[in-house]
């Protein structure tokens, strides 16, 4: 996924980008709380560029130090942009037992990137998520937005070397949520 530049972004007359939906105004009676902000600037973007993180600890009132606090507290937030390409490997219990933290080893022995990195060249994020709603599919590998079920190491290491080679991932199944 390509990332815009937040500078780039086009901006409206009082300076913010047009288009955007701010949840605080300067006119506001109270300050915006900091998660939403982000929150809100990393949907925009993709991650939490160092501008936008001033931007929202200044609304907030609220230290630069203290923001990227909250930034780092959170492990859905994102310092770096992605890569083109993000790889969810499910940490749930059931998954747990089926063997995704040994796929999880194995994503990284293939790409030289763990949880929370992405590879140098940009291409491939790694993540680790919680349980996705689809435990008897288990282990359960998200790739890009396709949902594989019963994934082995072969069958990942399938998947990467086609989203490599810049073939788009198969659609085996939709995620789709278990009746428990
Ligand atoms: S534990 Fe992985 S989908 Fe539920």
């Amino acid at each position: 996924m390509k990332v815009p530049a937040s500078a780039n972004l086009p901006t409206s007359s009082n300076g913010r980008p047009s288009g955007h939906r701010w949840l605080w105004s300067p006119s506001s009676p109270e300050r915006p709380s900091i998660i939403p902000l982000l929150q809100e600037v990393q949907a925009r973007l993709g991650y939490l560029p160092r501008d936008e993180v001033v931007k929202a600890a200044a609304a907030c009132g609220m230290s630069v130090t203290q923001a990227y606090a909250v930034a780092t507290f959170y492990n859905f937030f994102r310092l770096r942009p992605p890569g083109r390409h993000t790889i969810r490997i499910c940490r749930g219990t059931a998954c747990h037992v089926r063997g995704s933290a040994a796929l999880l080893d194995h994503v990284e022995h293939l790409l030289g990137a763990g949880d929370g990195e992405t590879t140098e060249d940009g291409d491939f994020s790694v993540e680790t998520v919680a349980c996705l709603g689809c435990c008897s599919r288990a282990p359960v590998v998200v790739v890009d937005e396709t949902v594989h079920g019963r994934v082995g190491r072969q069958e990942l290491t399938r998947l990467i070397r086609r989203l490599r080679s810049g073939v788009a991932a198969p659609r085996r199944e939709r995620h789709e949520h278990d009746a428990r």
